[in-house]
C-alpha cells in the first residue's frame, strides 16, 4: 500500500538579508513611524477597518514607488518571491511576477486583524520591522477546511501538515510568503508594545 500527499500548500520563510540586517531594518522603521504620522487619510481609513491599529493599505498602498527605502525592500524581496515561485513550480514564461501593492502596518497592544485572503494577487507576504517579544505570528488556515463536513477532528498531537490551522513566528528582519488565495489572520497583540510590519502583493501579468 502507499499513501501519497498531494495538493500541498507551501509557506515560505526566511531572513530578507544576511547579517548586517539592522541598519536596513532601522530606515524602514523609521518611515513606517512617520508615515504613521503623517498620513490623515490612512487614519481616517484605519480608524474604520483596523480600529486601534493603523494601515497604509487603504491610502499609500504603493510605498515602492514612493520611498527609496521601499524600493530598496522591492529589491531584496523580488530574489525570495523567485525563489519561492520557483519552489512552487511555477511556468512564469513570459509573464513576470511583480509587486503591486507594499503597505505598512502598525498594531498596537489588543489590536487585531481577522481572517481574510489577498484577492487580484499571485503571492502575498509580510516583511517584519519590529516584533516585540509575545507579539503573535501569522496563522494560516487549512484552505480546504469548508469542505470537511463530517471529518473528525486531529489528535492534539498530530503532525503539523494534517493541522487545520497553523502559525508561523513573525521575528524583526524576516519575511513570510504565501499564495494569496490562502486565508490568514494575526490574533490580538497581547504586548504593551507596537507590532510593526510591511506586507505586500506580487501579481502575474
Ligand atoms: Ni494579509
Amino acid at each position: 500500500m502507499s499513501v501519497q500527499t498531494f495538493f500541498p500548500t507551501r509557506i515560505y520563510a526566511a531572513p530578507l538579508q544576511r547579517q548586517p540586517w539592522k541598519p536596513f531594518n532601522d530606515r524602514l522603521l523609521r518611515e513606517c513611524l512617520q508615515l504613521a504620522e503623517d498620513d490623515g487619510a490612512g487614519q481616517r481609513w484605519s480608524a474604520k477597518s483596523y480600529p486601534g491599529g493603523y494601515t497604509s493599505y487603504g491610502s499609500v498602498s504603493r510605498m515602492q514607488q514612493l520611498s527609496p527605502t521601499f524600493a530598496k525592500l522591492e529589491k531584496l524581496l523580488n530574489r525570495h518571491v523567485a525563489k519561492y515561485a520557483a519552489a512552487l513550480e511555477f511556468d512564469l514564461t513570459n509573464r513576470p511576477l511583480v509587486m503591486t501593492d507594499c503597505w505598512v502596518n502598525i498594531m498596537p497592544q489588543h489590536v487585531t486583524h481577522s481572517l481574510h485572503l489577498h484577492p487580484l494577487s499571485t503571492i502575498s507576504g509580510t516583511y517584519y520591522v519590529q516584533v516585540p517579544r509575545g507579539s503573535p505570528g501569522l496563522k494560516f488556515e487549512d484552505p480546504r477546511l469548508e469542505r470537511f463536513m463530517a471529518a473528525p477532528p486531529r489528535k492534539a498531537d498530530c503532525a503539523p501538515e494534517s493541522r487545520s490551522w497553523v502559525t508561523m513566528p513573525a521575528a524583526a528582519g524576516s519575511l513570510l510568503l504565501f499564495e494569496s488565495w490562502l486565508r490568514h489572520e494575526v490574533i490580538a497583540n497581547p504586548v504593551a508594545r507596537d507590532r510593526i510590519s510591511i506586507s505586500f502583493n506580487y501579481s502575474w501579468f
